[in-house]
């Protein structure tokens, strides 16, 4: 069965649908079948992928919402080696009905489940996309992951979202008996010259493991808890406003600034390596 991995982080703009893109990109290249859902009602990867209406998925095979009423979803493909489930505008009114097990439908549609095939057995990685919040989809999305992996921006105040966000993937193990592995972080649009960044991420780098360690029960794919670090460039607002990868906007138009490829890519195979390891608990 392919490997799930849900991006996750309460806080907006933290790089969750940049990288879920960038990431989605990359391990296609490398071979991999790769399954994108786009679990967040805003439906940035969706129009990152190109689409500028959500609502023509309504009513449709397509539509993401179908899951709470017991439906299956068809997903899209989009480019070669990668399909994807597009967001759906009413996703939140769904999520947020009184429905039974609404935290669980896309983790039983996924990993399937009393006599039924999940959608992850047909690809090598599933990356879902989530919302900046922590109410059902992010916890919807921590329990249909095997992985967490969580991006963030380096600012005071994005350190305090980050280990609210870390709490919430904590509460969500324990409330759901979740066998999942955190993955890792991923620092993004880091300005190398900064103070407030440098300080912030030493920081981090300090009390999460310390948060870590009050929870032996939280597995880690590897004791090196941080990715390295994606610098801060216009070329990801650009890429995003062009609706094309990352990768697509430099090999076309910014040859100069390679160096961001070879940092997802980078990324990319740490994923490949980390997901494939035996998993270990901290201390
Ligand atoms: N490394 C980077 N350097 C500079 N800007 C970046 C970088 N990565 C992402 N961005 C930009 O930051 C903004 C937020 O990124 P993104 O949409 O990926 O975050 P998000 O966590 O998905 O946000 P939301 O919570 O709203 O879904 C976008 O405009 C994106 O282009
Ligand atoms: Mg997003």
């Amino acid at each position: 069965m392919g490997k799930i991995i849900g991006l996750v982080n309460q806080k907006g703009g933290a790089g969750k649908s940049s990288l879920t893109n960038a990431i989605s990109h990359e391990l296609a290249r490398k071979g991999y079948k790769v399954l994108v859902v786009d679990y967040d009602p805003q439906g940035t990867q969706t129009m990152m992928f190109g689409f500028n209406r959500l609502s023509q998925f309504a009513g449709t095979e397509r539509d993401i919402t179908g899951l709470f009423e017991g439906k299956t979803v068809k997903p899209i493909s989009v480019k070669e080696n990668i399909d994807l489930i597009p967001a759906s505008p009413s996703l939140r009114e769904e999520a947020e009905s009184g429905r039974m097990g609404k935290e669980l439908v896309l983790a039983n549609f996924l990993k399937g489940g009393f006599g039924k095939k999940g959608l992850a057995d047909r690809y090598d990685f599933v990356l879902i996309d989530s919302p900046a919040d922590s109410g059902t989809l992010t916890v919807g999305t921590v329990n249909a992951s095997d992985y967490i992996l969580i991006p963030t921006r380096l600012t005071f105040v994005d350190a305090t979202g980050l280990v609210g966000t870390l709490q919430t993937v904590i509460q969500a193990i324990t409330t759901f008996r979740l066998d999942l592995t955190l993955l890792g972080f991923i620092p993004v649009a880091y300005k190398p010259r900064l103070k407030e960044h440098n300080d912030v991420l030493a920081s981090l780098k300090q009390t999460i493991p310390q948060i870590l360690e009050k929870h032996p029960f939280v597995k880690v794919a590897s004791q090196e808890l941080f990715f390295e670090p994606v610098n801060d460039r216009i070329a990801w607002a650009e890429a995003a406003g062009k609706r094309i990868s990352i990768r697509e906007y430099i090999e076309k138009e910014k040859k100069g600034q390679r160096d961001i490829l070879l940092t997802v890519e980078r990324i990319a195979d740490q994923i490949v390596k980390r997901t494939a390891l035996p998993e270990k608990a901290v201390a």
